[in-house]
């Protein structure tokens, strides 16, 4: 608007010409100083910019600052990079990759080799003795595996059962245990080894976030993933999948409880994961979901599907824990910063003995519920002792 426009034909004709030009300076001064304020206004950042989870930032991926609106980003293009550690010692964990062989599989499918499937390989994946990308179309960057399955959620079942058979026919050799994970299952594969470590893979047993429903002994969460002993692959495929009566012929179904009903008729026992602090270590959810506890929630599906008594806080998991699923391809680099790099200086962590190796069929005693304050009280008497 124009200042003669805001003066208005009415002014202009009957005012005097001093009196004209002092209320030109008086709306020049008020229009100059709206805009100065105005041009204020804008050059500082609205404050709810710096709240986490504002949330108006979807979509705009240059300018994500909190982990709420990176959840949808896409994974870093090049990998990130590597380097040593000077003053680590990992000579157990080297012991353990070689005396604890895990092959993994990953659930993949075509649209997520570069999306998803990738981050896996570049992080965690890399620590598996074999690392095998099961699809249904071959991918020679990523190392996948072209299936004779159709994709989608309604073929899960059939693309789990011929994963078993290939790895069977190709692999079984290759290691003593074997993990099936999605591709936004996060793994730590250290902490995998020392939970098999006193197990034999000639035991039928198999471990995993286990759920309560559909199968008497319970059966292991997919999303958290599952690690079947060479013996339970043995069986699975020898002679669950072949029987009509012991595996669902049909491709449909969950995939998870399918193979759970599969492995209970050929006597694979569904392990216990926990540790000696009766804490979970397989998660069908990213760390904060478990960790914070949610009042409002209670008749949320998991509460009824686990299978073992579970504490929300920091009881929920194992100092141990395994895998977590969901996590974002971001959240795969972050986890393994956090898990493999960072460390508060002058704290040094030494690994407890590990347990005498138990022999074909047995298994670990389950463990003993105790209370936080009892757990503190036991650390206090070993630091006394
Ligand atoms: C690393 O740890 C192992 C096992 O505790 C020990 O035997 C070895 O001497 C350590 N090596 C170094 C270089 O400290």
């Amino acid at each position: 608007m124009t200042v003669n426009g805001l003066l208005g034909r009415s002014v202009l004709t009957d005012g005097s010409r001093s009196n004209r030009r002092s209320l030109i300076s008086l709306i020049v001064g008020l229009v100059v100083g709206f805009c100065l304020a105005e041009m204020f206004i804008l050059s500082t950042p609205a404050r709810h910019d710096y709240l986490p989870y504002a949330g108006h930032q979807h979509g705009d991926a240059n300018d994500a600052h909190n982990s709420h609106d990176m959840l949808g980003a896409e994974g870093p293009e090049a990998d990130i990079g590597a380097h040593q550690h000077a003053y680590e010692n990992s000579s157990i964990a080297l012991k353990m990759h070689s005396e604890v062989r895990v092959l993994c599989w990953i659930m993949t499918n075509p649209k997520n080799h570069k999306a998803k499937a990738r981050h896996v390989k570049r992080t965690w994946g890399k620590r598996c003795n074999k690392l095998v990308f099961m699809s249904s179309e071959k991918d020679d960057e990523l190392g996948s595996v072209a299936l004779p399955v159709q994709e989608g959620r309604n073929n899960l079942w059939a693309k789990t059962k011929e994963a078993f058979k290939y790895i069977h026919a190709h692999h079984l050799d290759d290691a003593d245990w074997f993990f099936k994970a999605d591709d936004d299952t996060y793994a730590v594969m250290e902490n995998m080894r020392y939970m098999l470590y006193p197990y034999s893979p000639e035991t039928p047993i198999y471990f995993g976030c286990k759920f309560k429903p559909f199968v008497k002994q319970g059966y292991m969460s997919g999303g958290a993933g599952y690690v079947l002993s060479k013996e339970a692959v043995r069986r699975f495929v020898e002679i669950a999948i072949p029987n009509k009566d012991f595996c669902k012929q049909d491709n449909t179904g969950a995939e998870d409880a399918e193979i759970g009903k599969c492995l209970a008729k050929v006597d694979v026992i569904a392990g216990d994961s926990r540790d000696e602090h009766a804490r979970g270590r397989f998660f069908p959810f990213v760390p904060e979901h478990h960790l914070i506890p949610s009042h409002t929630n209670k008749d949320f599906w998991y509460w009824r599907y686990i299978y073992y008594k579970t504490d929300e806080g920091l009881d929920c998991c194992s100092d141990r824990a395994i895998s977590f699923h969901y996590v974002s391809p971001n959240q795969m680099y972050v986890l393994d910063y956090l898990i493999y790099h960072l460390r508060p200086y002058g704290i040094i962590n030494t690994p407890e003995s590990l347990p005498e190796r138990l022999k074909v069929g047995e298994t670990m005693p389950p463990p003993v519920e105790q209370t936080t304050a009892a757990i503190e009280a036991e650390k206090a008497s070993e630091a006394t002792a």
